[in-house]
Formats: structure tokens, C-alpha cells, sequence
């Protein structure tokens, strides 16, 4: 064979790899406003960083004719490439290629990404669009799932795995994304379920739609299964770009530094009056989380499920920080059991990968009534305390009003190995509030006697000083100065070294 033909072998098979399952399926897609694999790969990743492996993969199924349809590459685009110029792995199933379908050897595709993913400490991107096990295989599909589930276990905590829902997601394949760390959906595109409607409405008899029963609102909204709902592919894409900008590589890595040249020190007069004067108003605690971080910008995550609870990242002085705040705006910032599994999941995130956490806390204690107590809020709860506790990075809270009971107590306090504990002087840290503590106490007094004891009862603990006065509180401090405070407690903790007991591992309420 002449040089030439060899080099045009190579760049037909190539070319045969590059268009899947075939133009035309390619083009459906494109009807359909969806891009292929290696689209989203490229709008992923920084430009021509890409590094495809095992391309000229086919199948080994020789069932339901299979044999006579082969495609270059199966039905999975998979490799290495870069993002800010940091090495990430990714692998995008293929609906053009029997609708993205998994075979044995599309798992040990990706197998293989997530293996060289943890051997180099580097975060693992998946692209979702898929039909399920491919149906012609049998076992062998399902037992590609378990395979790569398992790698998803192995690799929790050590390297950050990211999931995009892209199209469909079915069965017990929606356990690898969930197995994950975070998860994206997009509106109307994107459909999780482990049955769906058919199967539900047969043996059910409940009559739902995909979109209601498995679309992006739900999961972001009602299940709280998906963390970023968004409006289309490509915001999609540059979301987790930036969501991987807040974290390290691995579990080894400090997150990466951003230069600002916002002031440290910077004073912030508008916090000095964000808390209502009355006490039982509400107020939007994002109002004190923007102003104090690095040019105001926090990344929200999760923001329409459990809105009781804010979670996400920003940066202080350059540094990357977990936000964990109560949410005074919606049901007075209460902590039920929805908030109790959105923030203790974040705040394992969190100390898994070395990001420092930051609490605004102001909450009334946790929500009362039968619903909560038999759905368990104890157990769900005490995920809260568990994962502050057991949290051996910069822990740094601050108390900008309510800090009442059990749930004082689970929002990083000072005696659950908080590193600093910062208070408003509007703060009030109490077992409850006066009316509850005054019926208990004096439950035979008259109205009269009860609003007196009421008002000595607010007098007393309805505070930050008494709390200060036993050092659970270590600084009473003005809002204007809260980023240049926190900026200081995290600088102080810089260097924190600190280990739990050794152990295989915890065994955490779920
Ligand atoms: C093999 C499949 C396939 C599958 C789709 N295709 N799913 N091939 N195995 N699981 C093929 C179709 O035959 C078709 O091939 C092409 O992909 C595109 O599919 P369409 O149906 O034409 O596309 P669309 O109308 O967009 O519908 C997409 C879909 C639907 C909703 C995903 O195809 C579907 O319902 N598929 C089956 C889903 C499913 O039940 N999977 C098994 C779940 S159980 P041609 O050649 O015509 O283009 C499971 C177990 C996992 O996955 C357990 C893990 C632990």
C-alpha cells in the first residue's frame, strides 16, 4: 500500500467516526435544536484541546441482525481536553448511534475515561442523551451500567463529577448522574425517570406527562434530583465551565486562586440596614450573601429547590468559599427536611474538596407538625449537624439574626467545631422564642403576667451578649465590616490542619 492510501485510510475511517450514526440522523438532531456529541464536546472544552479515545470502537453483538450494523465509535465520543486550561475528562453518548444506547463496549469506553479520570486526579464532565441499556444486548448493557456505577462510587470525593441531562434518561441509568455531584437539566429537553409514563400509568394508573413527571422544573423544583436548570444546551455547557472554576481538580488540590481587585476591607453601608427593625420581618439573606463577596457575584445552586436553604460558591479576597445560608424570605427560613438534604449534601461537597464553608445563619429552629415528624426531619436533620461536624475545613459562621434551639445548634455552632462564630448585634440566640418559652414556663400566669415575663424573657437572651459573654460568640461585629471579617477568619484559618478518628468511614443518618 502506497503511504498516500494509508494516510487516506486513516482519515476515511476517521471521517466515517465524525458523523455517528449518519447525516441524516444528524440532521434530525439539528431539527430538533439539539447538538451532537462532538458539538457539545467543542463548545465545552477550550478550543482544539480535545483528545478523542477509542474512536474506531464497534460492538461485539451479533443478535437481532446487529451484526450487519456497525457504527465507528458505538454510540459514545469520549477523552481529554481542557477547560481554563485545566484537565478535564468527558464522554458523550451518541443518539445518532442506535439513540445513544449503551453496549458493553460503550461502558468499557467509559470505564476507561473515569479510570484515567482518578488515576489523574482530574474532574469527570458526562453528556447524557440516551435511550438506556441498548436493548439488542442484554445483560451485557446492564452489567456496563454497574461497571460504571461503581467507578462513580470509587471516584465520590476524590475527583468532581459533573452530569448534563441532554435528552433522555431512563431506568436505573439515571443512578450514574445521581451517583454524581452535580446535575444539569435542560427545559424541556431534558427527561429523567426510573419508569416512564407508560409504565407508571400501568401500574399506577396515574396519568402523567414526561415533562411533569421527569422534565427539568421537577427535578429542580419537587425531587431536588438536578442542582442547574437551564434554558438551553449551550448554557448548559458554560455553566459547568464555570461551576468547574470554583472547584479543585481533586480532593488533594486547593481551589484555584482568582485575582480581584476588589477590596478586602471594602465597607458595605448597605448592610447596615438589610435586617428589619421588627424582628418577625423577613429579608432576602442574598442581600447580605452578594454585597460581601468578590465583585458581588455569587453562583447559586439549586435556587428553586428547598428555598429555605441558599447554597452555592463565590470567592472571598480570591479564594473560592461553600456558602450555606438560612433564607429568612421564604417560610421565615425554617430548616424542614428538604433544606436539612440540600444543605448537608453541599456542605459534604464542600469538605470533600477543600472549599472552606461559609454560614449565614438566621433561623427560627426547625419546622414543626406531623408531616415533617413522620416523613423524619430527625433523621434528616441530624444530616446537617453530621456533616458540619465531621467537616475538617475553615468552618466560619455568622449569625445575622435568629439562631434558635436544635437548629442553632446544626447551623455550624461554635461547640459543632465551627472555627469562628460572628454575630449582628441584632442577633438573638436562644433555646426558643419568647411566647413558646413563656407558655411552658408559665403556663398557669395570666395574659398580663405572660406578656411581662415575655418582654424580660427578650430582654435577656433575644441578643447576641449572652452568647458572647460565654465566648460562643467571638466577635460581635457591625454588618458594614462582615466581607473584611470573614476575609480575616478565613485568612486566619489558612492553614487549617485538623483530622477526624481514623475510620473506613462514618456511618452518616441517611
Ligand atoms: C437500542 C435503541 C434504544 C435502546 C433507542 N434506540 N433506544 N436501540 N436500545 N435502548 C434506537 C431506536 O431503535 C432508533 O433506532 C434510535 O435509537 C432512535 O430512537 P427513536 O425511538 O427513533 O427516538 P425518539 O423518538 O427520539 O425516542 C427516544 C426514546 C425511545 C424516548 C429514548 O427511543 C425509547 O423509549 N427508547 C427505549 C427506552 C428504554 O426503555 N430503554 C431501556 C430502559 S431500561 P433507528 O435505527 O430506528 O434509528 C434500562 C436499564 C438500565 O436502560 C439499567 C441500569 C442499571
Amino acid at each position: 500500500m502506497k503511504r498516500e492510501e494509508i494516510y487516506e485510510k486513516l482519515e476515511e475511517i476517521n471521517k466515517e467516526a465524525q458523523q455517528g450514526g449518519g447525516v441524516d440522523k444528524i440532521e434530525k438532531l439539528h431539527e430538533q435544536g439539539r447538538m451532537t456529541a462532538r458539538e457539545r464536546i467543542d463548545m465545552l472544552l477550550d478550543k482544539g484541546t480535545f483528545n478523542e479515545l477509542d474512536k474506531l470502537v464497534t460492538h461485539r453483538c451479533h443478535d437481532f441482525g446487529m451484526e450487519k450494523k456497525r457504527i465507528v465509535g458505538d454510540g459514545i465520543v469520549s477523552g481529554y481536553g481542557k477547560i481554563d486550561g485545566r484537565l478535564v475528562f468527558v464522554y458523550a453518548y451518541d443518539f445518532t448511534a442506535f439513540g445513544g444506547s449503551l453496549s458493553e463496549t460503550n461502558a468499557q469506553k467509559i470505564v476507561k475515561v473515569q479510570q484515567l479520570a482518578l488515576k489523574n486526579g482530574a474532574p469527570v464532565i458526562a453528556l447524557n442523551d440516551s435511550g438506556g441499556a441498548r436493548i439488542q444486548e442484554g445483560i451485557t448493557g446492564l452489567a456496563g451500567y454497574a461497571s460504571i456505577f461503581y467507578q462513580n462510587t470509587i471516584s465520590s470525593g476524590v475527583i468532581p463529577q459533573i452530569s448534563a441531562i441532554l435528552g433522555p434518561c431512563a431506568g436505573g441509568a439515571c443512578y450514574s448522574p445521581a451517583l454524581t455531584d452535580f446535575i444539569f437539566m435542560v427545559k424541556e429537553q431534558s427527561h429523567m425517570f426510573i419508569t416512564g409514563p407508560d409504565v407508571v400509568k400501568t401500574v399506577t394508573n396515574e396519568e402523567i406527562g414526561k415533562e411533569e413527571l421527569g422534565g427539568a422544573y421537577t427535578h429542580s423544583s419537587k425531587s431536588g434530583v438536578t442542582h442547574f436548570m437551564c434554558d438551553n444546551e449551550e448554557e448548559t455547557l458554560m455553566t459547568i465551565r464555570e461551576l468547574l472554576s470554583f472547584l479543585p481538580s481533586n480532593n488533594m488540590e486547593d481551589a484555584p486562586r482568582k485575582a480581584t481587585t476588589d477590596d478586602p476591607a471594602r465597607q458595605e453601608e448597605s448592610l447596615q440596614t438589610v435586617i428589619p427593625e421588627e424582628p418577625s420581618l423577613p429579608y432576602d439573606i442574598k442581600d447580605i450573601i452578594e454585597p460581601v463577596l468578590d465583585d458581588q457575584y455569587f453562583f447559586e445552586i439549586m435556587p428553586h429547590f428547598a428555598k429555605n436553604v441558599v447554597i452555592g460558591f463565590g470567592r472571598l479576597n480570591g479564594r473560592s468559599v461553600g456558602i450555606v445560608a438560612n433564607q429568612p424570605a421564604h417560610l421565615a427560613g425554617v430548616l424542614d427536611i428538604d433544606a436539612s438534604d440540600k444543605a448537608a449534601r453541599f456542605i459534604r461537597f464542600c469538605d470533600c474538596f477543600n472549599i472552606p464553608l461559609i454560614t449565614f445563619e438566621d433561623v427560627p429552629g426547625f419546622l414543626p407538625g406531623s408531616l415533617q415528624e413522620h416523613n423524619g426531619i430527625i433523621r434528616h436533620g441530624a444530616k446537617v449537624v453530621y456533616a458540619y461536624a465531621e467537616a475538617t475545613v475553615p468552618k466560619i459562621t455568622l449569625i445575622t439574626r435568629k439562631a434558635y434551639g436544635g437548629a442553632y445548634i446544626v447551623m455550624s455552632s461554635k461547640p459543632t467545631g465551627a472555627d469562628i462564630n460572628l454575630a449582628y448585634p441584632q442577633a438573638e440566640i436562644a433555646v426558643m422564642g419568647a411566647a413558646g418559652a413563656v407558655n411552658i414556663l408559665y403556663r398557669k400566669s395570666t395574659p398580663e403576667e405572660k406578656q411581662t415575663i415575655a418582654a424580660e424573657y427578650e430582654k435577656t437572651f433575644s441578643n447576641p451578649y449572652r452568647a458572647a459573654e460565654r465566648g460562643l460568640i467571638d466577635e460581635v461585629i457591625m454588618p458594614r465590616d462582615t466581607r473584611y471579617k470573614l476575609i480575616q477568619a478565613l485568612e486566619m484559618c489558612q492553614n487549617k490542619s485538623q483530622s477526624n478518628p481514623p475510620k473506613k468511614h462514618g456511618n452518616m443518618p441517611l
